[in-house]
């Protein structure tokens, strides 16, 4: 399978937000990046509905949205209507995750666990068959442009043997730090969707720079 690329749209000009979503559009990137962030899971608020129905209004490609938030069950419908077409919450944030990830597949999105940096990935072992996408976090999440941290390729390498024979078509997503240096040898980790925010939104010329990341091959395995 071919790999996606999701710019994040945390790193984008706020001012200038239907010219950077036009970018994308425009660009190879398969997603749009969308961090929600509460202020109370994260040190951190991004922003609500008003801005993410912006995005759908303009954006042609679905919407990645991805919840750091508490109690995320009661936002998943409201999510769902402003037009996700995937929603991923956090482990961590979630008593019943099951139940979750069912309610999410009922709004007929897609259904996305999220893992911060701390948290290993044999919490998923009953219940990698009920998940479409799998988010690994290579930051603590609350914020762009931080550095990745090294131990996300381990982590990969450990939810893909997972996921093996028992989920063959998850999303395996990579999120923070992601750049082309990093790029090649995520995907050979296992990784399937990477999420870059800074490193797109501040560049030069962000349609190539997609378009780099996009045709990157699997890098050196460590
Ligand atoms: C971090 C967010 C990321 C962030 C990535 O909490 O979940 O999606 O936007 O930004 P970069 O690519 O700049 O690390
Ligand atoms: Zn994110």
């Amino acid at each position: 399978m071919n790999h996606f690329i999701a710019p994040s749209v945390l790193a984008a000009d706020f001012a200038n937000l239907q010219r950077d979503i036009e970018m994308v559009n425009g660009s190879a990137a398969d997603w749009f990046h969308v961090d929600i962030m509460d202020g109370v899971f994260v040190p951190n608020i991004s922003f609500g509905f008003p801005v993410v129905e912006a995005i759908r209004k303009h954006a042609g490609k679905p919407l990645d949205v991805h919840l750091m938030i508490t109690d995320p069950d009661r936002y998943i419908g409201a999510f769902a209507k402003a037009g996700a077409s995937v929603i991923t919450v956090h482990y961590e944030a979630c008593t019943h995750l099951h139940r979750t990830l069912a309610a999410i597949k009922e709004m007929g999105c897609k259904a996305g666990v999220a893992l911060n940096p701390h948290t290993p990935v044999h919490v998923l072992e009953d219940i990698i068959e009920d998940a479409d996408l799998v988010l690994i976090m290579s930051v603590n999440p609350g914020f762009g442009g931080q550095k990745f941290i090294q131990r996300t390729y381990d982590k990969l390498k450990a939810l893909k043997a997972m996921a093996a024979g028992r989920n063959d078509n998850l999303l395996i997503e990579v999120d923070g730090g992601v750049n082309i240096s990093n790029a090649g040898q995520l995907i050979s980790c296992g990784a399937n969707v990477l999420v870059a925010g800074n490193f797109v939104f501040t560049a030069d010329d962000p349609k190539a720079v997609i378009s780099e990341m996009k045709e990157v091959m699997p890098g050196l395995m460590k």
